[in-house]
């Protein structure tokens, strides 16, 4: 075997390779502010303003990075979410911004209400047998007017990442019925409940404010039910599958791979912030670390990787 790895042959024999084209950054847009701020817990991320996106799509697309992934922080949040589907909300706008600014960008748009509701949970709340929770079917109509609003605003790809069962396919049906039939669905087909997304939700101020989001993401212990939620989301019509956080979850990622659709990996803010940590403290080699972590992604099978690395990703594979 060690003829294979002899030092000039080792290029020649590389089975897997990230490319910068497979990269999504993903980009915090905040209403209330007028500049940006430093997310504390993940060094290197920003919340930005409004006005600084247009050089940031620019400065993202010089660097090589082809596709975003909105977030939007509102200026006022409420029970049932009505800034989020806003025309000229917080998202909606930075949508047409970023479009003009770089018309080739690729725009995906994160569908949820979390950032939007005064309680912090991915739908609409209400009383139930177990007391309150995110109400699937009354949620429904939510998520539609948002990926069809984001749609109007000119998103490339819509990415519902609440969990409820059946978004899938009442999106595809909002946004046919508005004549948004390219868009495609981006689906956060396989979430897990996981104490990873610890530091978004300082970065979306995203948090909630009782219970947790057990009841509609997924238990880490669970493959098949995991395999199954993306299953289910192909038949849904969804476009493209992700599997979330991504390093700890290979083996459902891999799985997943077998139902045929493009599978996005995302690594997370918990993963970004312990690589960004260990390598503050000297203990890692974070270039290393990260690359290892992507092309380990590439490995289980992920055609699209998001994380909070890509444009610093993107320089490093030009220096190689
Ligand atoms: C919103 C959403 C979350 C993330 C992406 N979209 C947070 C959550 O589900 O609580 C997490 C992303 C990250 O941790 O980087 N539903
Ligand atoms: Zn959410």
């Amino acid at each position: 075997m060690r003829r294979l790895r002899r030092r000039n042959l080792q290029l020649l024999f590389k089975e897997f390779r990230i490319f910068r084209e497979s990269l999504i950054a993903p980009l915090f847009v905040d209403e209330n502010l007028r500049g940006k701020i430093p997310v504390p817990s993940m060094p290197g991320v920003f919340r930005y303003a409004e006005p600084e996106i247009p050089d940031l799509a620019r400065r993202l697309y010089r660097a090589g990075i082809r596709a975003i992934l909105l977030f939007g922080i509102p200026r006022g949040k409420s029970e049932n979410a009505e800034a989020a589907y806003a025309e000229d909300g917080i998202v909606q706008r930075s949508i047409r911004a970023v479009r003009k600014a770089v018309p080739e960008m690729v725009i995906c748009t994160d569908v949820c209400a979390c950032e939007y509701t005064t309680h912090g949970h991915c739908g609409i709340v209400g009383e139930t047998a177990q007391g309150m929770d995110v109400l699937n079917d009354v949620s429904l109509d939510l998520m539609a007017a948002i990926a069809v609003s984001h749609a109007r605003a000119g998103a490339d790809i819509v990415a519902p990442s609440c969990m409820l069962d059946g978004v899938v396919f009442w999106t595809r049906a909002a946004l046919d019925e508005n004549g948004f039939e390219d868009v495609l669905i981006l689906s956060y087909s396989t979430k897990f409940a996981s104490a990873l997304y610890g530091p978004f939700r300082e970065a979306a101020d995203s948090g909630y404010s009782f219970g947790d989001r057990t009841t509609y993401q997924l238990p880490p212990s669970n493959a098949r039910e995991a395999f199954r939620e993306s299953e289910l989301d192909v038949g849904e019509g969804a476009d493209l599958l992700m599997v979330k956080p991504a390093g700890w979850y290979l083996d459902v990622l891999a799985r997943i791979k077998s139902l045929g659709l493009p599978v996005a990996a995302y690594q997370v803010s918990g993963e970004y912030a312990m690589i960004k940590a260990a390598a503050e403290k000297g203990w890692i080699d974070e270039r290393k670390t990260v690359l290892e972590s992507l092309i380990s992604l590439q490995r289980a099978g992920a055609d699209l990787i998001i994380t909070y690395y890509a444009e610093q990703v993107a320089g490093w594979l030009d220096e190689e």
